[in-house]
């Protein structure tokens, strides 16, 4: 049934645009409704025309074909919410949880006393140590876990931007484009006094107003490439149209290319695919996600999840065309994620006694309805931000197991950023798999690894620090003040005005860190203050980022009306189809996906203790799809 949702003159209007491409001839749909990406409003054939003359329609407009209330979720994201269908999109704007901090012409906040703001590296070298810690309970599988997680509902457009399009902004030429904001690095620095570097590459982050589709007089907004729900969209749509190009349109799979036995997203274009060449350029992938490694792990493992489900489904169905069994593999990959994510990634970060309490996850593996039409799915800006955090978590070396899990040696993960084709050659898949499992994560305290903060971009740029750019992103991004944002977090309950109004959550020298290099408590970046903060047994994660954390998860699932745990979503899960859900882990998936994992620990994001020991992948429990048998196929 189509889904008619009231809007009047400009929905005629937009109809008249029965067919619409984008980005040209990749990807045409017919009676397309056509919206204003920005103001998620119907868009008239005018406001398209004025996009198209300016070349911008492809990110100011979004297209989609009209919505039934009774379909699978869509890729694109559109039509979640019925009646505000390109809510949860790609090219969603984000939300702020608290108001946005600029000066005039939304430049950066000024200090206190009207200063500009000391250099964000020099924040980071007195804030944060260069080291190489080790965590004492968790596998780097949770760091990389977290990247892949970020991935699918915030995208890194603006690495490519700095790195491929805008290159200037470190030579003279940089310091008159208001698009740089390259990070200069102070007199002092303690490596770089040696390397002669002066500068890191950074551009001003992209908006919808300075993309030109939103008045520039109104507040930077970011533009979102991915969807916002948990939904994959490292795998499932990377790209506008990508889709249609991956899908194999056989079996319900999705297409990959097989490199010594162990099969690879393809981008789906024999002359172009990314594998077979050893790409020099950063882009190699047109249509697969090709981002930092923990992503490029992550996504080739949904990627062959997907598949692996697929042909499962058509064992038992035979009589399901290809359709049919792409809509169901794609519904049980995502609700595999889903559990992944919501049941043992995010418990072991904020407390799963919490998320039960703030309504995020249920306490009794039930069905839940926790959908609210009136909750907007987009992303809140301090949400995309807060998972930089786990930056400093990631151990910068990747030490390499063989299939007995007996080690090999270390690669720096740097050196694998925008080369997912890497993967595909010398047994890495297989070496890095076994890796991430059995060596513990960087530490989650005040330390970061010396590449992350020397040579984050590895090949790619001769030096950039991941955390300076954290913090300074934070600047255009325009965020509140540190301080303000506890005061949002303790529900205004706690206020925050002077630096030792900070002591039940920061020891006195970390106090006195943050002292030294801000004049005033309320110049503490939000950044800043989270590199500060306590961390302990009982919260693993700093205070402020688990709070920003669980305010969006909050919303994310609320907004979703493709939620897995819904009873009455379309195709919502039989209650024996959830119970089997449940069992769905991540020791699970590497059993069933990964290159020629045979034992693993059941916690598999925790690392390999006494109480969690390697067992045969026979034991980890894991879905039975014979409870998504179809018995009208036993006709055939
Ligand atoms: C329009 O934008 C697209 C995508 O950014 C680009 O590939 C194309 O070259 C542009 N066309 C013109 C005429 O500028
Ligand atoms: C593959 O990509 C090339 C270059 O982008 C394009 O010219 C060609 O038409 C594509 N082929 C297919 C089968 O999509
Ligand atoms: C990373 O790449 C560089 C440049 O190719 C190489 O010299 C270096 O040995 C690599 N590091 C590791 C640890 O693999
Ligand atoms: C900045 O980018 C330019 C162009 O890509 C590159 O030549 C230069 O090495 C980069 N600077 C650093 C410090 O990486």
């Amino acid at each position: 049934m189509a889904m008619s949702t009231g809007w009047t003159a400009a929905e005629g209007l937009s109809k008249m645009w029965t067919s619409f491409c984008i980005f040209n001839v990749l990807y045409c749909i017919a009676n397309a409704e056509t919206y204003n990406t920005y103001y998620g409003t119907p868009a008239d054939s005018k406001e398209v025309a004025k996009f198209q003359a300016k070349n911008i329609s492809h990110i100011c407009i979004s297209n989609f074909k009209p919505c039934d209330e009774n379909e699978w979720s869509r890729v694109d994201g559109s039509c979640n919410n019925l009646e505000n269908p390109t809510h949860g999109m790609y090219h969603t704007p984000m939300w702020r949880m608290l108001p946005a901090y600029y000066s005039a012409d939304y430049e950066p906040r000024k200090t206190k006393s009207g200063k500009d703001f000391p250099l964000a590296r020099y924040l980071r070298l007195m804030l944060m140590k260069v080291g190489d810690s080790i965590s004492e309970v968790f596998a780097t599988s949770l760091s990389y876990f977290a990247e892949f997680a970020f991935g699918d509902v915030g995208s890194v457009h603006d690495i490519r931007l700095y790195l491929r399009t805008i290159t200037h902004c470190c030579k003279p030429e940089g310091l008159t484009d208001k698009r740089c904001t390259p990070n200069f690095i102070p007199e002092n620095d303690n490596v770089h006094r040696f390397s002669g570097i002066k500068c890191h590459n950074l551009t001003r982050p992209l908006s919808f107003q300075s993309t030109g589709c939103a008045p520039t007089n109104t507040v930077p907004e970011r533009i979102n490439f991915v969807t916002t729900f948990f939904d994959i969209s490292n795998v499932y749509y990377h790209a506008a149209g990508s889709i249609e190009q991956n899908r194999a349109y056989e079996g319900g799979r999705l297409k990959v290319e097989v490199v010594n036995g162990g099969s690879f997203p393809s981008d789906a274009n024999e002359t172009t695919t990314c594998f077979l060449k050893d790409a020099v350029a950063t882009d190699c992938a047109r249509n697969v996600p090709n981002g930092l490694l923990g992503t490029n792990l992550f996504s080739t493992y949904f990627w062959r999840l997907h598949n692996y489900i697929a042909d499962a489904l058509v064992l038992l169905n035979p009589c399901w065309d290809d359709e049919t069994v792409f809509n169901n593999a794609k519904d049980i990959n995502i609700a595999w994620y889903k559990q992944v994510l919501m049941y043992e990634f995010y418990p072991l970060m904020l407390g799963r006694e919490n998320m039960i309490n703030n309504n995020i996850i249920g306490c009794d593996g039930d069905f839940r309805d926790p959908y609210d039409k009136n909750v907007d799915s987009n992303l809140a800006m301090e949400f995309a931000y807060a998972l930089r955090w786990f930056h400093s978590t990631q151990d910068a070396r990747q030490e390499m197991y063989d299939k007995n899990d007996k080690f090999i040696n270390t690669q720096a993960v740097v050196n694998y950023s925008l080369r997912v084709q890497d993967l595909a050659f010398h047994d890495t898949l297989l070496q890095m798999t076994h890796g991430i499992y059995m060596q513990p994560a960087g530490g989650f305290d005040d330390t970061v690894h010396p590449d992350i903060a020397d040579s984050g971009l590895g090949r790619l740029a001769k030096a950039f620090d991941i955390l300076t750019a954290d913090l300074a992103r934070g600047r255009y991004f325009g965020l509140a003040p540190y301080m303000k944002y506890r005061d949002y977090c303790s529900d205004y309950t706690i206020s925050h005005e002077k630096f030792e109004d900070l002591s039940y959550i920061m020891k006195p020298n970390k106090i006195d860190e943050l002292k030294r290099v801000y004049e005033n408590p309320e110049d503490i970046e939000l950044m800043a203050g989270m590199w500060a903060e306590d961390i302990g047994e009982n919260n693993p994660i700093p205070p402020t980022v688990a709070c920003i954390l669980s305010k969006q998860l909050q919303r994310s699932v609320a907004s979703d009306r493709h939620w897995y745990e819904r009873p009455n979503r379309p195709h919502a899960f039989t209650a024996d189809q959830l119970q089997e859900v449940r069992k769905a882990t991540l020791a699970g998936m590497l059993c069933a996906i990964g290159d020629e994992v045979s034992m693993i620990q059941p916690q598999a994001f925790l690392r390999i203790s006494e109480s969690n020991y390697k067992v045969s992948c026979d034991e980890i429990p894991t879905i039975d799809f014979t409870y998504w048998k179809d018995d009208s196929c036993d006709a055939y």
